[in-house]
């Protein structure tokens, strides 16, 4: 995969994705929305890409937000596509049917702490810092900020942080649920890694099945979510992977390398 604005690397079954802009902090113009999404629509297909981390490059931010200098003569209708365009690409990610975990270099602001909020489980460096800092520019969150945040630290909170702008640290960011686990600084990627292979190591469609039902499951009221979660669970009993993951256990072997079918 070619591109301009992120690179793609592979290691066994994980794809590493780093947004590369890093004199602009890597900030979220449509060109770099656009092959975030490309990239990760195409690494969906691979059958042996089992786990995706997104990062930014340099050592100072996962991405500053959405790209100011691209915004700031927008008229109200090209606000609105600009909107849209990063939701949809943060949709992709959130409905991608593999895990994506973000590693939270640094900055993780407006835009950018809008796309950790999209991947699946988020792991920050312990000089991170995260918000949502967009009313001091004059402007409300466009990426899916006012939706996602109050899911994941309640309304109180989300309102806290977009009303005030206020920027975080990362063991506050942990302590209110924005981030999923805090490492030191030098360790990001990885720590990244080590959880993005245990979780390669795990049935894939399993694991799949498990992210359609915690992301739609969620969204819905109770007796639906597990109405869903049967099915899910009824369709990891059409796989190789679970007949050989119950029967490794009941032979009492260790080690079940799946096979994703
Ligand atoms: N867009 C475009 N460029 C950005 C940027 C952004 N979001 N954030 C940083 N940059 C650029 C700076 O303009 C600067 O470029 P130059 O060297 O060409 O001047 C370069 O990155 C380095 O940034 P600073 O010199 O500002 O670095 P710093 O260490 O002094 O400050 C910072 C770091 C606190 C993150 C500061 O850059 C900052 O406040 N950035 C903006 C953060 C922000 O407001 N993000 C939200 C954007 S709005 C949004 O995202 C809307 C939405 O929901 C869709």
């Amino acid at each position: 995969m070619e591109f301009r604005y992120i690179r793609v690397e592979r290691e066994e079954y994980i794809a590493i994705v780093t947004i590369d802009r890093p004199q602009a902090l890597n900030a979220l113009n449509t060109a770099v929305l656009i092959e975030i999404g490309t990239a990760l629509k195409e690494l969906a297909l691979y059958d042996d890409v089992r786990v995706i981390i997104l990062t930014g490059a340099g050592d100072k931010a996962f991405v500053a937000g959405a790209d100011i200098g691209e915004m700031a003569n927008l008229t109200p209708v090209r606000a609105r596509e600009f909107a849209l365009t990063g939701q949809a690409v943060l949709s992709t990610i959130e409905d991608l049917p593999k895990p994506v975990i973000a590693a939270i270099t640094g900055y993780a602001l407006g835009g950018g702490c809008e796309l950790a909020m999209a991947c699946d489980i988020r792991v920050a460096s312990d000089k991170a810092k995260l918000g949502q800092p967009e009313v001091s520019l004059g402007v409300c969150p466009g990426f899916g900020g006012t939706q996602r945040l109050p899911r994941l630290v309640g309304k109180g909170m989300a309102k806290k942080l977009i009303f005030t702008g206020e920027i975080i640290d990362a063991a506050t960011a942990l302590q209110i649920g924005l981030v999923d686990m805090v490492v030191p600084h030098a360790e990001l990627m990885a720590r990244a890694k080590e959880l993005a292979a245990t979780i390669a190591q795990k049935a894939p469609f399993a694991v799949l099945q498990s992210k359609l039902a915690i992301n739609r499951g969620t969204e819905t009221d109770l007796a639906t979510g597990l109405a869903l979660e049967a099915e899910c669970f009824a369709q990891t009993f059409s796989t190789e992977d679970q007949k050989e993951g119950m029967r490794a256990f009941l032979e009492k072997k260790k080690n079940v390398q799946f096979k994703g079918k």
